[in-house]
C-alpha cells in the first residue's frame, strides 16, 4: 500500500487551499483532511500556532504532535539522523499512511516533541494536505515547511473522519475554536497512521495502522514488534488505554455471546455495532439502534469511526461491539476498540 491509492487530485479548489495557507502563515489553525483522520493543523515554525492546537484540543502539552511535510527531503532539516530503515520505509510507503519517530533537529521546538529527544514525522498522500503543504512551503520560500497536526477531535475522544465530525467537536470560529476547516470530504482510510520508531535502536511500531507489521517486516527484512504499552505517562497519547472513546460506556463483547448480553441488560437503551448474521436475530425492544459492521479489516477501519460516533449519538445508555476477528489484519481495528472501551470506562465480555 503507499501513496498514490489515496489520490483525488480531481477535488482540491485552489482558492481554498489558498485560503487555508493564509490562515496558517498568520499563526491560525487549519482543520484539512488527510486519508486516515482529519488533522487540526497549525504552522510548525510558529510555536504561538502550535500552542494553539493543545488549548484547542484539551491537549495535555507533554503529548507530541506529528508534523506533516511534503515529501521524504523535508526530513532531513526535522530529524538530525534517519536510520537506513527509516529511509527504506519513507521510500516504500510515502507519500501514505506512515509516521516516523526519529531523533529530533534543533528545528523541532519542544512543543512539537513534548520536550522529548525524538519527532515524529510523516508525510500525507491526501490531496487536499498535499497541495495545502506545497502551498505552505512556497508562501514560505522553504521547501521543508511543515504542518503539526494532531487528529481533530477533542482530547482522548473519536478521532474525525469527516469535516462534519470536526464541526461537531471543535467548530469553526467565531463559534468554535478551528479558524478554517477545509471540507474534504470522507477519509479513505478511517484509522490513525502506522507509527513507527527508530529512537531506541530498534525498529518498533507504537500505533498499529492500515500499513501492518507484515508489510513492514517484508519492507525492512527483519521481524518489528509492537511495543507494549508504556504505562501511565506514555510518550503516544494514543497508547493512553483510555484514547478514542465514546461519551457513553462501550462493552466489546464475543459475536456469539451479543444475543444474551443484549437479553441480560434489559431494560437499559442500547446501541449495537455487529456483523449483520448477528444482528438478524437480536429483534429485542432495549435495542435503539443496530449497525452492521463491514467484513474487511480495511472497510471495518474506514466506517469504524463514523459508525462509533453514531452509535455514541444515539438514545442508547450503553454501546454493544461485537469482537472482530483475532487474526493480524485486525491489529489496528482491533487497538482501537480495545482503547476505546477501556475510555468509556466499559468492558469486555467473551464468550464464556
Ligand atoms: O494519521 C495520523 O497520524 C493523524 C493525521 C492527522 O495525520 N494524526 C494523528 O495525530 O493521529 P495524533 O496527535 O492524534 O496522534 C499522534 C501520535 C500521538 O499519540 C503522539 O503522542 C505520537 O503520535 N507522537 C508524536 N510525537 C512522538 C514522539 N516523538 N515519540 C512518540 N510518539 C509520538
Ligand atoms: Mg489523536
Amino acid at each position: 500500500m503507499n501513496g498514490a491509492a489515496f489520490r483525488d487530485d480531481a477535488c482540491v479548489d485552489p482558492a481554498i487551499v489558498r485560503h487555508a495557507v493564509e490562515v496558517l502563515l498568520r499563526g491560525g489553525l487549519v482543520a484539512f483532511p488527510t486519508e486516515t483522520v482529519y488533522g487540526l493543523g497549525a504552522d510548525a515554525d510558529q510555536p504561538h500556532a502550535v500552542a494553539a492546537i493543545f488549548h484547542a484540543k484539551g491537549r495535555p502539552k507533554a503529548h507530541p504532535l506529528i508534523i506533516h511535510v511534503s515529501n521524504a527531503e523535508a526530513v532531513d532539516r526535522w530529524a538530525r539522523h534517519i536510520p537506513e530503515p527509516a529511509r527504506v520505509l519513507m521510500r516504500r510507503f510515502w507519500p501514505g499512511p506512515l509516521t516516523l519517530v526519529l531523533p529530533r533537529s534543533a528545528r523541532a521546538n519542544d512543543l512539537l516533541t513534548g520536550g522529548q529527544d525524538t519527532v515524529a514525522v510523516r508525510c500525507p498522500a491526501n490531496a487536499w494536505a498535499q497541495s495545502l503543504l506545497a502551498g505552505l512551503c512556497e508562501a514560505r520560500g522553504e521547501p521543508s515547511a511543515a504542518i503539526a497536526a494532531p487528529s481533530a477531535n477533542r482530547y482522548g475522544r473519536i478521532s474525525p473522519t469527516r469535516a462534519a465530525h470536526v464541526r461537531t467537536d471543535l467548530g469553526e470560529k467565531p463559534t468554535g475554536v478551528v479558524d478554517f476547516i477545509i471540507d474534504g470530504g470522507e477519509c479513505a482510510l478511517g484509522i490513525e497512521s502506522t507509527i513507527v520508531d527508530f529512537a531506541a535502536g530498534a525498529t518498533r511500531i507504537l500505533r498499529p495502522g492500515s500499513i501492518g507489521r507484515p508489510e513492514i517486516t517484508a519492507a525492512i527484512g527483519e521481524p518489528v514488534q509492537i511495543a507494549p504499552d508504556a504505562g501511565p505517562t506514555p510518550r503516544v497519547s494514543g497508547r493512553v488505554s483510555g484514547h478514542y472513546a465514546p461519551s457513553k460506556p462501550m462493552e466489546l463483547v464475543a459475536p456469539d455471546a451479543i444475543a444474551a448480553r443484549v437479553r441480560a441488560l434489559r431494560p437499559l437503551a442500547l446501541a449495537v455495532l455487529a456483523p449483520p448474521e448477528r444482528l438478524a436475530d437480536l429483534g429485542a425492544p432495549n435495542l435503539v439502534l443496530c449497525i452492521a459492521a463491514a467484513g474487511t479489516p480495511q472497510e471495518y477501519a474506514h466506517a469504524l469511526y463514523d459508525q462509533l460516533r453514531r452509535l455514541d449519538a444515539s438514545a442508547a445508555r450503553r454501546l454493544l461491539v461485537a469482537l472482530p476477528p483475532g487474526e493480524e489484519a485486525w491489529e489496528a481495528v482491533l487497538d482501537r476498540l480495545r482503547r476505546a472501551a477501556a475510555g468509556s470506562e466499559g468492558q469486555i465480555i467473551d464468550a464464556d
